[in-house]
């Protein structure tokens, strides 16, 4: 599917595009937003880099990579990033990811973002399982998650490498009934 636009009360989804490199490395740079996700802040090139992958990903056939902007409709700026990317190893299941810039954070832009991901991709892509993995320490993550009925399920022991040391993520995850019954 491409390309993907969708809205709620203050925020939209749409296709990243070059353009955006700058305002998503307000995010990918940040120490604070990356501070529980899998990789070290990011420079301009490596910004760069995964917006031109995201781009190429949108257009194949067939899509498995949906790297999405989120945008905040009064201002039209980008303020954060949602992906849903297919998963190999199960039918219909997919796992997500998401990230704000600091400075938008406990407006409850989180839930809202995460609440869109899932719509498209319960509605959209009729997907069956959507689940996302935290650092154990990733609070905000934890409480933005369960917020929208994304139940926990457990732990992967040693599961991401990072700065040379290995952590555990802990799962969430939605089925596409449950989803229908809180939305
Ligand atoms: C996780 C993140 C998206 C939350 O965004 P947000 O806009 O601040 O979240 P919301 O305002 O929608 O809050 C959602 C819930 O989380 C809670 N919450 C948010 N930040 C919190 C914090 N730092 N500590 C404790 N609870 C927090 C809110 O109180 C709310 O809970 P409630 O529904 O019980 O009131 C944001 O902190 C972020 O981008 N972090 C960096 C990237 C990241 O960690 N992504 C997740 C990867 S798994």
């Amino acid at each position: 599917m491409h390309p993907v636009t969708r809205s709620s009360a203050r925020l939209g989804l749409r296709e990243l595009a070059i353009a955006d490199v700058e305002a998503l490395l307000a995010i990918y740079g940040s120490p604070a937003a990356t501070e529980h996700l899998s990789f070290e802040p990011r420079n301009r090139e490596q910004v760069e880099q995964v917006v031109a992958r995201s781009v190429t990903a949108a257009t194949a056939m067939p899509r498995t990579e949906y790297a999405l902007a989120v945008v905040e409709t009064e201002t039209a700026e980008l303020i954060g990033s949602g992906r849903l990317a297919l998963d190999p190893h199960q039918q219909h299941g997919a796992t997500m990811g998401f990230a704000l810039r600091p400075d938008v954070w406990g407006r409850g832009y989180g839930a809202e973002t995460v609440r869109l991901l899932l719509d498209f991709g319960f509605n959209d892509l009729q997907l069956h399982r959507i689940w996302g993995a935290r650092s154990p320490l990733n609070t905000a993550s934890a409480k933005t998650m369960s917020a929208v009925g994304m139940v926990e399920e457990g732990t992967i022991r040693e599961h991401v490498l990072k700065a040379g040391k290995w952590r555990d993520s802990v799962v969430h995850a939605i089925l596409d009934r449950e989803f229908y019954t809180c939305s």
